[in-house]
């Protein structure tokens, strides 16, 4: 089926300066390699981290693995904001939690980055305070969860 618009895709975490960032990169790389376009963002659900760029440890295990992580940190403003996307996609529950508790009537457009992956995991784990393998696994499971993410998309399986 081809679109008239690209989806507009929400990658949720909590600082927007680890698994988040990474996660929209990976979706990025995923859908260039499945050649569909996809308009993907990501913000936190809290206010620490807004205007940092992305941690410079998940930064580096992305240039580990060859995939670019760049940007600035913004937090979710409003449910306005939510409703402007087609999917939202939360790292872990304590996102899911925040994201319907300001939209609840969004629900149905909320999913766990990880529902796709084949696995029987729900959560990305917080790299955050870490040592550098910990976001090497980040980055390992983003890749894959986005890689299942595309396969849904181009299934209908999703949205
Ligand atoms: P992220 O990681 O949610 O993957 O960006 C975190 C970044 C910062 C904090 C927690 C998690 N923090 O507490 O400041």
């Amino acid at each position: 089926m081809s679109r008239q618009k690209p989806l507009r895709v929400l990658v949720v975490c909590l600082g927007n300066i680890c698994r988040s960032p990474a996660g929209e990169a990976a979706l990025i790389e995923a859908a260039g390699e499945a050649g569909i376009e996809l308009a993907v963002a990501s913000a936190g659900t809290g206010e620490w981290h807004v205007g940092d760029g992305r941690h410079p440890q998940i930064v580096a295990a992305g240039r580990r693995a060859g995939l670019h992580i760049e940007g600035r940190a913004r937090q979710i403003a409003s449910p306005e904001e939510l409703a402007g996307f087609d999917l939202i996609f939360v790292m872990d529950h304590s996102n899911l939690v925040a994201v319907e508790s300001m939209a609840p009537e969004l629900a149905d457009r909320v999913h766990y980055f990880r529902a796709f992956d084949g696995t029987d995991q729900d959560e990305v784990e917080d790299p955050y305070g870490r040592a550098d393998h910990a976001y090497d696994e980040t980055v390992r499971v983003v890749r894959a969860a986005a890689r299942g993410i595309v396969e849904a998309i181009v299934d209908g399986r999703l949205p």
